[in-house]
Formats: C-alpha cells, sequence, structure tokens
C-alpha cells in the first residue's frame, strides 16, 4: 500500500498542475504545527522563485484546486505561503480498512528483496556473557527482524570470538592447573578424552584468573602469547582443548541468548576462518598490497583526505599470528563466497570504529567485495550504571548478563504483584516477558549511536516511555477484545468507520503512519523511530480509551468500527514489539 502521505502527496501534486503550477512543488510533509493542521505541503514558497509571484498567491490557487478533494477535509492557504490540510474522517477511515484487509498491516515486502549479512552479538567464547555484549544483541536482532519483515533475507552471524588470546590464557592456566592432563603430553598419539576437563563454572572462573596472572607477569603473558600461537598453528592437543572450551561456552551462550529471544542463523567464529588467512595473506603479497614493517605484514589504507591518521592494517604479527583485523578480513572473504550478499553490516561497540575502517578499506583495496557490496558499521554507545560510568554490580565488578536479567524480573515480579493478586507462578512467568520489554525497550529507544544510562527502576515502570508501558497498553486493548467476543461477536469485521472524536482521529493518523515508520526505521538502521512510534500509538489509544465508551457504545455499528480499529492498532503494535524482539502477554 501507498503511504498515506503518498495519496495526499498525489492531491496536491494534482491541484499543483490545475492550477497551472509544476506538480513537483506538491510535496506533502507531517505537519509540524499540529495545533494547525495534521499535514502541510511548503511547495509554494519554493515555486514563488520560478514563477516569481507570491507565495501566498500560488497557495490560493493551489487551494481552490483542493476544495473539491475527497481526501481533505480543510485545505487553507496561510501566510506567508504554506499550505496547511486535515484530511477528511472517510479518507483515513477507508485508509485503515484497507490495512486491515491487506496481509501485512499496508505494508509491502520489497521489491528487490537484499541479502545482508548482519554480525552481531560477537561474543567471546569462554568470557561469561555480559552487558557489553547486551547492546549488540539486542539492537542487532532488532534490525534482523525489521529487514525480514519488509521481506529482505538476513542472515545473522553471531561471529564468535574464539581465536585470540582469551584461548591462550584458558590453556596457560589449565596447564598450570594440571600439568599431567594428556592434552600437554606431546608424546600423545592417542584419541583424546570425550568429556572436558572443566565445568562452564570452572572455565568461568580461569579466564579472569589468567587474565588478572598476565597482567602482572611478563612471563605468563608470553607463555599464553605462544599458546595462542601454537594452537593457531595447529598443536593437537591445544586444538582438542580448545574444541572443548568452545563446546561448553557454546552450549551456555546459545542458552542465555534463547533467553533474550536473540536467534542467530550462522554460529560461526572467528576460528572458522582459518584455512581462508593463508591464501588471503598470499594474495595481497603477491598483489603487492601487504609488505613486510619490522617483520609484521602489513596494508597501508590511508586516504589523502583523512584528517584523523588511519593506521596500516596489520594482517600478521611478526610471530605469525593472526589478528582480529585478519579474521574479519578473512571472514568478509568467506561470506562473499559463500553468501553474495548486497551487504555487511556489523552491529558492533563504536570504540571498535577504526578497527572497521581499516578492516573494510583494506577489503575493497583488494578487491575482497563487489564494487556495489555495502560493508557498514553501526557502532552503539555504552550502557552506563546511573553514575554515568559503565555499567557494575554493586560491589564493582563486571555484570553478568544472567544477573542483570534476574534483577529485572525481580523487580518487575514486585511490581506486579503489588498491582493485583496474581498466583505466584503466573506473576513469575508475567514478569519474564515483561522484564524482557523493559531491558529491550530500555535499550532500543535510545539512538544506538548514544551512551545511555540503564535505570532499573525507570525501565521496569508502568507509566512513561518504557517497555511495560507499551506491553500494558496492548494488554488492554486484548482484554476489551476478549471482553467483546465474550458477549458472543466477532472481532473479524474489518470496516473502519470514520472517527467520531478527536482523540479516535489522532488514533486513527497515528495507526496510519505504521508502514512508512518501518520502512525509514530499517533504511535508518533505528529501531528507536519504532519506539518513538509505538510510545506516540500507545499515548494516542490511551487517551480515546480514556474518553470513549467503548463496549457501552449502543449503537452497534459504531461499536463494531472501534473493535476494527482497536484490533489494527492491536496487530500494529505486536507487529512493532515483534520488531523490537520481545512479546505481550495474554494479561498483566
Ligand atoms: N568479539 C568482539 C568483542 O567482544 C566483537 C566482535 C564483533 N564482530 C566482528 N566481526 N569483529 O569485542
Amino acid at each position: 500500500m501507498n503511504t498515506i502521505i503518498e495519496l495526499i502527496t498525489e492531491e496536491v501534486k494534482n491541484a499543483f498542475q490545475n492550477a497551472g503550477y509544476d506538480s513537483s512543488y506538491g510535496r506533502v510533509t507531517l505537519s509540524n504545527r499540529p495545533d494547525l493542521c495534521e499535514y502541510q505541503c511548503n511547495g509554494a514558497m519554493a515555486a514563488a522563485k520560478a514563477y516569481k509571484k507570491a507565495p501566498i498567491m500560488i497557495a490560493k490557487d493551489v487551494v481552490e484546486q483542493l476544495l473539491g478533494s475527497q481526501a481533505l477535509e480543510q485545505a487553507e492557504a496561510v501566510n506567508p505561503g504554506f499550505i496547511n490540510l486535515k484530511v477528511s474522517g472517510d479518507f483515513v477511515a477507508q485508509y485503515l480498512t484497507a490495512m486491515r484487509l491487506s496481509d501485512h498491516l499496508g505494508v509491502e515486502k520489497a521489491k528487490e528483496p537484499k541479502k545482508m549479512v548482519l554480525d552481531y552479538g560477537g561474543p567471546n567464547v569462554a568470557k561469561p556473557l555480559h552487558v557489553g555484549h547486551l547492546r549488540s544483541a539486542i539492537i542487532g536482532e532488532s534490525i534482523k527482524r525489521m529487514g525480514r519483515f519488509l521481506g529482505h533475507e538476513i542472515i545473522g552471524d553471531v561471529h564468535l570470538g574464539d581465536w585470540g588470546l582469551q584461548m591462550g590464557l584458558i590453556i596457560t592456566e589449565l596447564h598450570k592447573r594440571q600439568p599431567d592432563l594428556v592434552y600437554f603430553d606431546e608424546n600423545y598419539q592417542g584419541e583424546y578424552p570425550q568429556e572436558a576437563p572443566f565445568t562452564i563454572g570452572e572455565l568461568e572462573e580461569i579466564y579472569p584468573a589468567a587474565n588478572a596472572k598476565s597482567k602482572e607477569d611478563e612471563a605468563y603473558k608470553a607463555e599464553a602469547l605462544e599458546a595462542t600461537h601454537q594452537l593457531q598453528m595447529g598443536n593437537r592437543g591445544y586444538r582438542a582443548l580448545w574444541r572443548h572450551i568452545l563446546k561448553v561456552s557454546v552450549t551456555d551462550l546459545k542458552r542465555n541468548y534463547a533467553n533474550l529471544s536473540v536467534d542467530f542463523d550462522l554460529w560461526n567464529g572467528e576460528s572458522d576462518v582459518q584455512d581462508y588467512i593463508a591464501p588471503m595473506v598470499k594474495d595481497l603479497k603477491d598483489r603487492g598490497l601487504a609488505y613486510e614493517d619490522q617483520g609484521a605484514v602489513v596494508v597501508d589504507v590511508k586516504e589523502d583526505t583523512d584528517t584523523k591518521e588511519v593506521p596500516p592494517c596489520m594482517i600478521l604479527k611478526s610471530d605469525g599470528a593472526a589478528l582480529y583485523t585478519t579474521t574479519d578480513l578473512a571472514t568478509i572473504v568467506e561470506r562473499m563466497e559463500k553468501y553474495q550478499p548486497d551487504e555487511i553490516l556489523y552491529v558492533v561497540d563504536k570504540r571498535q570504529e577504526m578497527h572497521f575502517v581499516q578492516v573494510f578499506r583494506c577489503a575493497r583495496k583488494a578487491g575482497m567485495v563487489k564494487d556495489d557490496t555495502k560493508l557498514s558499521f553501526l557502532g552503539f554507545g555504552t550502557m552506563n550504571g546511573k553514575d554515568g560510568k559503565p555499567f557494575k554490580t554493586r560491589d564493582g565488578g563486571v555484570m553478568r548478563l544472567e544477573n542483570l536479567i534476574r534483577e529485572i524480573n525481580e523487580e518487575m515480579y514486585k511490581k506486579i504483584v503489588d498491582n493485583r493478586s496474581i498466583k505466584e507462578e503466573d506473576a513469575r512467568a508475567t514478569a519474564k516477558i515483561v522484564g524482557l520489554s523493559a531491558i529491550k525497550y530500555g535499550d532500543l529507544s535510545n539512538q544506538a549511536s548514544k551512551d545511555y544510562i540503564f535505570d532499573i527502576e525507570r525501565f521496569t515502570s508502568f507509566e512513561g516511555n518504557t517497555g511495560p508501558y507499551i506491553l500494558y497498553t496492548t494488554v488492554r486493548i486484548k482484554s476489551i477484545l476478549n471482553r467483546y467476543t465474550e458477549e458472543g461477536k466477532n472481532v473479524g469485521d474489518t470496516v473502519v468507520k470514520a472517527p467520531v472524536s478527536d482523540s479516535q482521529k489522532t488514533l486513527m493518523l497515528e495507526t496510519a503512519k505504521f508502514n512508512s515508520v518501518v520502512v525509514n526505521a530499517f533504511e535508518e538502521k533505528a529501531p528507536h523511530k519504532i519506539c518513538s512510534y509505538i510510545y506516540e500509538l500507545a499515548n494516542a489509544f490511551n487517551r480515546f480509551y480514556h474518553e470513549t465508551k467503548i463496549l457501552s457504545e449502543e449503537d452497534q455499528e459504531q461499536k463494531q468500527s472501534f473493535i476494527a480499529l482497536l484490533v489494527l492498532v492491536k496487530d500494529v503494535l505486536e507487529a512493532c514489539i515483534d520488531m523490537l524482539g520481545f512479546t505481550a502477554p495474554e494479561r498483566m
């Protein structure tokens, strides 16, 4: 379906033409004076220069042509030359009825679907998932869902950090603690055990311990670097240990992401491109793009127009070990080979921006991607605590995701049982659903690139711009619809009639914005635009609800029209929250 603005623009363009002006001046936008009108056209101001005529004269000519319009209830020329518009109730009612009849709430699937690899999540194996990875998961999941809603092919890849120094650190620490493990016996030729020599709990304790030691002890650090290198070079025992670490860790990660309703198509990692690295480096060298610099292999990526220094992209360290850059480049080669995407989008902490500038430039310079393949970086800001510093536990440690979720659910649970009497079990289940909305909406309602303050108290509130408020509104609509069905009536009727009050018209106009909001939010990779939209929509609904007797309306046809509108508002809200990555409970 066309957007409602496109339809109104069509009318106004015709009016310009009929009044003897070029139709291109007829572009309509949302009003920036909602107290005066719903839509506006500023085209007469631009046309004034071309036609050497006062803008107000042109605006008046156009308005004259608009008088008979079915779509508009009011068209007014105001000084110095604006055209203020209000649509007719019948027009918006017809629009909403068409939305209800369409199978996708009036949103057309992309005519030329794009294939996108979405790189998000990015957890590091063997390190517990912490809040830093939360943002990538939440934002990436939402972008994936928006893209799919619009008919694009999105391939989500978790891109595990499973090939770096943390692996060498764990191996080194294990070696110290359990030197007799068969993995450390160089002469061992047999099969390695099936069972890992550690649990996830132990693994999560080993890494921070090893990391702390390496910061204090140079020799220890050197050992860990060497172990990393050995692992990458194919040391049999280390590879076997590494497979254990990966398996134990990934099982735990999958459980954590499932709790967040975050789901990846690919569970690939940095290690999966090992075989691409040597040929890639050789090719870069052969073509004279990569050269040796103090033993390391680098590619220059600076450009004349740079205002900030962009250091060369390091491909191999002097000991031959691969780096973060190397695996990211090799992953681009792999993704192009396997999927031929139109775009690869990375959702990563904005502090890694320079890394991606280097990687993207190197990939282009080396022709690893086609000229029209987009490489994009969506850098997100830091999640801070109330003190404005990166979010920590009460005692100053790194907050584990699981604990954070537990805290939110606990808070939600308290609020739910405070509100009304409800069975313990039901309250817990509801708290989990609503808690997820609190976390995700709290994050997504901010522009991704900005830092934000994670405020449990505010995020779990049922009032204000929060996930729970949106869910509360959705549940309120569901319950009205349920009562209507209990009267033995059918909510399937689709006809929405012209509004009978201002609050109803506002609600209808908000609802009609759905398709343009979704298209724009995906184009700009901006889930926060979906959030602002549903906040406005929920507010508009609640105003309407407080002013209107819906179920006690006596005129059955009128009541049916209210219900048709409610079904649509609910469907739009649910489609939006699904794109944000959460759902609404039946009751709360
Ligand atoms: N594992 C990385 C980190 O924790 C994030 C990975 C992001 N994705 C990528 N292709 N580099 O910082």
